[in-house]
């Protein structure tokens, strides 16, 4: 066959296959929003089917057959054509490599150890957990063997969240970031001792009013409502349908103030995203982002760089104040240090932005070394503790508060930690680089968003998945993702409000 025509066919099976899977994510918004409790049991029924389909397209002969004939074209190196069949193959090399039996054997053990996990939490008790987190361990190696990697284990694992990172690299990045970021926690705590304490924004907050205000605000800054929706769920969350349809998730706290609007921001910055990416382009491998970090770093620029600025609440604090008046009691410097505060804690979600990167490098050192086998499971209630207490100074009173907190590692995800950081190194980069461009601050003041999002937009959004994730970063900045900028933006901000 032709090599055009294989290549048109195959990509209208990929296109076809695509929207299938957009209707699971239809699904999957449903059941974290909406899904009557009774559904989950033939929910994952549905799942599975749809699951099962997927792979039996990819791994068709018929489907291998066109990939191979529509390699033998000449596409230009870097063209869309060229790039859908460099992640065809590899989602197609990736997926026959590892036995299927291997990857059942592993849902099977997550999905078990998930529910164990839950209760290990709830008791406080990692007996119940360490021998099923064992036995995942020991599949995630085993897939790492098959999957194939140059120097450790760990980097065939971490490739499949970030396409082309090597352990070797992260540890370089996370070890500029570590001794700098203990450095700046230093001179918070010394102003802090010293009295340098954000007040506590305390009050009650209707849901009914705080959903207002998001509404507004997202708005304002041009979340497109009859594109996507806003809804509330426990652990907000993103999510592209089509192209038309990009929705998020938030949740309330009554509380708490200011969770709620920096997850807003945060998912808003993920729908951004999916929103830029080409239209025509849906359903193909090049219509997606190129990975986890890249768009991290699309959420943590709207969330923190944005979100967290004194140009941003200066234009939003008064309308803030107007639909919650509790907040008349706290001035625009109250909120806006409060939303800046940082300071050592033991759960990573609640983290502040200087010792989040902090709580990422902890979960990277110890992943990378369970899965290399550096270290025994049954040592990792002992080597978190320790290790926590070397970088934070305070040691977990809980092993809830410790290495049982996050879901990731019993669910199966090792690799995905670091692509957090890797997204704040990124935004920080591009904060950087936009500000050769525009008066960033005085945009944000402005309510001049569009102007960031088309920059946002030219530079990342519009290329999809047509340049790996460094070569993205490095045509948008100009240069590979480079530390420096995280560190010299937290820096800012420490003597922003620290000194
Ligand atoms: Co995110």
């Amino acid at each position: 066959m032709d090599p055009r025509k294989a290549y048109d066919e195959l990509i209208q099976k990929v296109r076809n296959l695509h929207y299938i899977t957009s209707v699971r994510s239809l699904m999957v918004w449903d059941q974290r929003t909406y899904m009557p409790k009774k559904a989950a049991k033939f929910r994952g029924r549905q799942y599975a089917a749809i699951a099962e389909y997927a792979h039996s397209v990819i791994t068709s002969r018929e489907f291998v057959s066109l990939l191979e004939e529509a390699e033998r074209g000449d596409f230009p190196p870097g063209s869309r054509e060229a790039m859908n069949l460099y992640w065809l193959r590899r989602t197609y090399d990736r997926t026959v490599k590892v036995p299927v039996a291997l990857r059942l054997d592993l849902i099977r053990k997550t999905t078990e150890t998930e529910v164990v996990w839950r209760e290990a939490k709830e008791k406080d008790d990692p007996s119940l957990v360490l021998p099923g987190l064992g036995e995942i361990i020991r599949l995630k190696r085993e897939m790492a063997e098959y999957l194939g990697y140059e120097t450790e284990p760990y980097d065939a694992l971490l490739d499949d969240y970030e396409p082309g990172l090597r352990a070797k690299r992260v540890e370089e990045v996370f070890s500029y970031i570590r001794s700098r970021t203990v450095d700046l926690l230093r001179k918070v705590m010394d102003a802090r001792e010293s009295g340098k304490v954000p007040k506590r924004i305390e009050g009650r907050f209707p849901v009914i009013d705080q959903r207002r205000f998001h509404i507004f605000m997202l708005r304002k800054i041009g979340y497109d409502l009859e594109a996507g929706r806003l809804d509330e769920t426990t652990h907000p969350f993103a999510v592209r349908i089509t192209p038309g349809d990009v929705r998020i998730t938030t949740r309330y706290k009554e509380d708490d103030v200011l969770d709620g609007i920096f997850s807003t921001l945060h998912e808003m910055g993920h729908a951004f995203y999916n929103m830029g990416l080409p239209e025509e382009w849906f359903g193909e491998p090049v219509g997606n982002a190129p990975s986890l970090a890249v768009h991290e770093s699309q959420s943590r620029f709207w969330e923190n760089v944005v979100g967290r600025s004194r140009e941003f609440w200066m234009g939003f604090y008064p309308f803030l104040q107007a639909f919650l008046p509790t907040l008349y009691d706290y001035s625009l410097e109250d909120f806006l240090f409060a939303a800046n505060d940082m300071k050592p804690s033991f759960i990573r979600i609640e983290a502040d932005e200087l010792t989040y990167n902090l709580h990422i490098i902890l979960r990277f050192e110890i992943e990378r070394d369970l899965i290399n086998g550096k270290i025994e499971v049954k040592d990792l209630p002992d080597a978190w503790n320790s290790r926590f207490k070397e970088m934070f100074g305070i040691e977990p009173p809980t092993h809830r508060e410790g290495f049982l907190q996050d879901i990731h590692w019993y669910s199966g995800s090792f690799g995905y930690f670091p692509t957090y950081t890797f997204g704040n190194v990124i935004a920080a980069q591009i904060r950087a680089r936009i500000m050769e461009d525009m008066d960033l601050p005085s945009a944000v003041y402005d309510w001049d968003f569009a102007s960031i999002l088309s920059w946002l937009r030219e530079k990342i959004h519009s290329h999809g998945a047509l340049y790996l994730p460094e070569d993205l970063v490095k045509k948008a900045t100009g240069e590979d993702p480079n530390p420096m900028y995280l560190m010299e933006y937290l820096q800012e901000k420490v003597d922003l409000f620290y000194s």
